[in-house]
Parts: C-alpha cells; sequence; structure tokens
C-alpha cells in the first residue's frame, strides 16, 4: 500500500467533488439501471457501502437495512450528506479508507460497492478489508467498469490508464474479477453489461 498515492487519490476526488455528478449526469442515465441492478441483490439489516461518493446509491439501498457509507474524499462524502439529508434519509457517513477500514471483523451482514475498486490504490488490500468486515456467510456485492478481454481495446485502455487516472482518479484496465479473487472473496456470480465492460460481481465470504 502506496500513502502517496491514496493521498492523491483523496486530493483527485475532492478536487471533481464539486462537479461530480453535473459531469456523469450524461452516462448515469445507464448507470441508474445498473445501480438498480447491484442493489436488488442486496441483503442484511448492517451493510457497509464502501467509496459512497455522492450517494448516487442512496435511492437504491434495502429501505429495511441500516446502512454505513465510507468514502477517502471528505468533499464526495460532504455531498452525500447533503443528498442524505434532501432524501430524508439516515446513512451513518465515515471519511475512511477502503485499505484500512475502521470497523471489527464481521461487523456487517452485507457490502456493497459501485465503481469504487477502479479508484482504490491497492484494490486487493481494500477488497480483502472488506471481506474482514462482512461476517461469515456474508454478501459482497460489486459493480465496477473493467478492462476490456479484447486484446486491442485491452491495450489500448492500458495505453489510456495513466492519463484516466490523473484527470479522474479511476484506472480504466483493472481486472476486479481477478482481484475479487485474490482477496480470498468466493465470486457466486459475474455478470456482464456494456459490451462487457461493467460487471456484476456477487461473492461472499465464505461459511469457514
Ligand atoms: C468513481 S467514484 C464512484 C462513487 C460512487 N460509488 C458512485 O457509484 O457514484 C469512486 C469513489 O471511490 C472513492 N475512493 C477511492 N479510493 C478510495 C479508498 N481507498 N477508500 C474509500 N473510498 C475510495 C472516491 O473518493 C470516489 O468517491
Amino acid at each position: 500500500m502506496d500513502p502517496r498515492e491514496t493521498a492523491r487519490t483523496q486530493k483527485r476526488y475532492d478536487r471533481q467533488a464539486a462537479l461530480y455528478d453535473l459531469r456523469e449526469a450524461p452516462v448515469e442515465l445507464m448507470f441508474r439501471r445498473f445501480r438498480r441492478w447491484l442493489w436488488s441483490g442486496v441483503s442484511g439489516r448492517f451493510v457497509l457501502e464502501v467509496g459512497v461518493g455522492t450517494g448516487k446509491n442512496f435511492a437504491h439501498h434495502p429501505a429495511e437495512a441500516r446502512v454505513v457509507g465510507i468514502d477517502l474524499s471528505p468533499r464526495m462524502l460532504r455531498r452525500a450528506a447533503l443528498r442524505a439529508r434532501r432524501m430524508g434519509r439516515q446513512i451513518d457517513l465515515i471519511v475512511a479508507d477502503a485499505q484500512q477500514l475502521p470497523f471489527r471483523d464481521g461487523a456487517f451482514d452485507a457490502a456493497a460497492a459501485s465503481f469504487v475498486f477502479c479508484s482504490v490504490p491497492d484494490a486487493v488490500a481494500g477488497l480483502e478489508q472488506v471481506r474482514r468486515v462482512v461476517s461469515k456467510a456474508g454478501e459482497i456485492h460489486l459493480l465496477e467498469h473493467v478492462r476490456a478481454r479484447n486484446s486491442l481495446v485491452g491495450r489500448l485502455m492500458d495505453f489510456m490508464n495513466p492519463v484516466a487516472v490523473r484527470l479522474t482518479g479511476a484506472n480504466i484496465n483493472r481486472d476486479t474479477v481477478s482481484n475479487v479473487a485474490k482477496a480470498g472473496i468466493g465470486l457466486d456470480s459475474v455478470e456482464s453489461r456494456g459490451l462487457g465492460l461493467v460487471k456484476l460481481i456477487r461473492g461472499s465470504t465464505g461459511a469457514g
């Protein structure tokens, strides 16, 4: 884990926070459906949302769940807090690093995240932390954009990645399905959308 890269990621998102929703509005027309798809499978009484950003998932949280949301960027989180207040939702929002989650082992029934592990500097470390804080046999649900399987497009994404990271904080060429497996999360299902560039990954911590 590289603290300097984590600090850079935080700065990149702080910098974007004010205009983030406006910039993302066109893609959000498609992503809104994907968010519904993600959250429709999430159950549990006590749920962690990792990297809440400006709170675009809040409308899709299960009504009966108590949700804790974390994010590395205080400015993104401030927008999330405003959104929660506007919506009249009670969501506990905490500035925290996914690579060092400030929760005890097995604290949550489930965890979910959308478009986050492209940005977490050490994605496997972050996913290991998610596995740690979700209870035995608990659920982990991730919606992520990933590197294309097509070798030409994939190589183009590799080439463009440094620029994408500098501009947006997000790596466009992550193999998040492999990273989930590397973190010891059991893969229950992987579904694709958006020409295979968006994956819905459902996993579990396992009973053991
Ligand atoms: C592309 S945005 C997605 C935000 C939100 N999940 C959504 O779907 O709109 C990525 C978010 O991950 C957060 N993030 C990046 N690295 C993180 C880390 N190490 N720990 C927690 N949050 C992180 C960023 O601050 C940012 O808010």
